[in-house]
């Protein structure tokens, strides 16, 4: 099987990571910061470090720099730690549901309000502009997508945390599909709240992610309980990480986060990762073109995106994606849980068939990947 659907998840996970876990699991899976034997101790010592690798990768605060499970429970520390009720948030319309849900959520209870600035590909003032529009007296928090999963739109997060600190707002970034692929820096990029996901472009395994926060903020805990801390107060700890980090952590998982940044590190880093998979997708997009009764969705500002999202007339992305399996690629059809994108990008009707090339694939396995394509085009036959 040809895998295509890195955006979704990476694979394969370099063996680097693997061999982290597995001597993590064979060797010292304890729980760390909850006991003063020895691999308690070293869990601890792996996990301090794992942090600081972290940290360093976005130019963070170790202390400051929260592991979750994944990037959606970043987000919802993010919104949910931060908010307080009468508090409004603009969004772009082109966010994951991960963003989405828990505003759509906090709005219905009441908590909030929220509106949503369309963005327009290839005119960063207008969208900028469409931005600014939607300020109102209650506005605190710009919070959006890095890069469109479903199509590749770069948004121009500069310039919009320079929009939000002017206007005396916060900026929250959802990096789903860019940490580890665009180089991130909070301080240089102006975010408030990065939220990353630990098992795409970092390399790690599921079940991985961190919410990242600068020394302006101070988010309160969606969830309390034992932090291995101060165990005998009943309040939560205020000090971070252990204020938001309740429960034991996902230690094996961590360590093969670091693990990843390291590969990334010595593969020559985001550039590195960046320059290969849009070489991929740009070659992938060409071939494409060519295709009679193929439409791409090409709205990508920068042309380096590392994704791309398409539909053969006449054939339900889902049938194409089923043939595709049967010639042997892996990708992901549907809606990808990003509604409001769908809607904004007028793909709402038939959602899209998309291909995320990684680190790992082949040109030759991206020309394949185009035949095998042109075949259910021309007949739809199987390969
Ligand atoms: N958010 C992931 C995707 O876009 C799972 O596929």
């Amino acid at each position: 099987m040809i895998y295509l659907d890195n955006a979704a998840t990476t694979f394969p996970k370099p063996a680097c990571v693997r061999n982290a876990m597995a001597q993590c699991m064979n060797c010292y899976a304890a729980n760390p910061g909850r006991g003063a034997h020895p691999l308690s101790m070293r869990a601890s010592e792996a996990l301090f470090d794992a942090r600081n690798t972290l940290a360093g990768f976005f130019g963070a605060d170790p202390v400051r720099t929260i592991f979750t499970a994944n990037c959606t429970h970043a987000i919802n520390y993010a919104l949910k730690g931060v908010l307080q009720k009468g508090d409004h948030v603009i969004i772009s319309s082109l966010e994951h549901n991960a963003v989405f849900r828990p505003l759509y959520q906090m709005k219905t209870n009441g908590t909030i309000t929220f509106d949503v600035a369309k963005v327009v590909p290839n005119d960063d003032e207008q969208t900028l502009q469409n931005f600014a529009a939607c300020m109102n007296d209650r506005t605190r928090l710009i919070f959006c997508t890095h890069v469109s999963n479903i199509f590749g739109t770069e948004l121009p997060i500069r310039k919009l945390a320079a929009l939000a600190h002017k206007n005396g707002l916060l900026f929250g970034l959802d990096a789903a599909q860019s940490a580890g692929v665009f180089p991130l820096q909070m301080g240089t990029d102006g975010i408030d709240l990065l939220c990353v996901p630990g098992h795409k472009g970092l390399f790690g395994p599921m079940g991985t992610g961190a919410l990242l926060f600068g020394e302006n903020i101070a988010p309160v805990s969606i969830m309390e309980g034992g932090t291995g801390s101060l165990s005998m107060q009943a309040e939560q700890p205020n000090e971070y990480p252990d204020r938001l980090e309740s429960g034991t952590v996902n230690l094996p998982g961590i360590v093969g986060l670091a693990a990843g940044i390291h590969f990334l590190n010595r593969a020559g880093g985001c550039a590195a990762v960046h320059e290969w998979e849009a070489f991929l997708t740009n070659t992938l997009k060409e071939d494409l073109s060519v295709i009679r009764g193929v439409r791409q969705f090409d709205l990508v500002q920068n042309k380096d995106a590392s994704l791309l999202s398409f539909v053969i007339d006449g054939v339900s992305v889902e049938e194409t994606a089923e043939l595709l399996g049967t010639c042997g690629f892996a990708v992901r059809a549907g809606f990808h849980c990003a509604a409001l994108a769908h809607t904004s990008m007028g793909t709402a009707e038939t959602g899209t068939v998309r291909v995320s090339p990684g680190f790992f694939n082949t040109k030759k396995q991206i020309k394949n990947f185009s035949f095998s394509v042109n075949q259910i085009a021309m007949e739809k036959k199987v390969c």
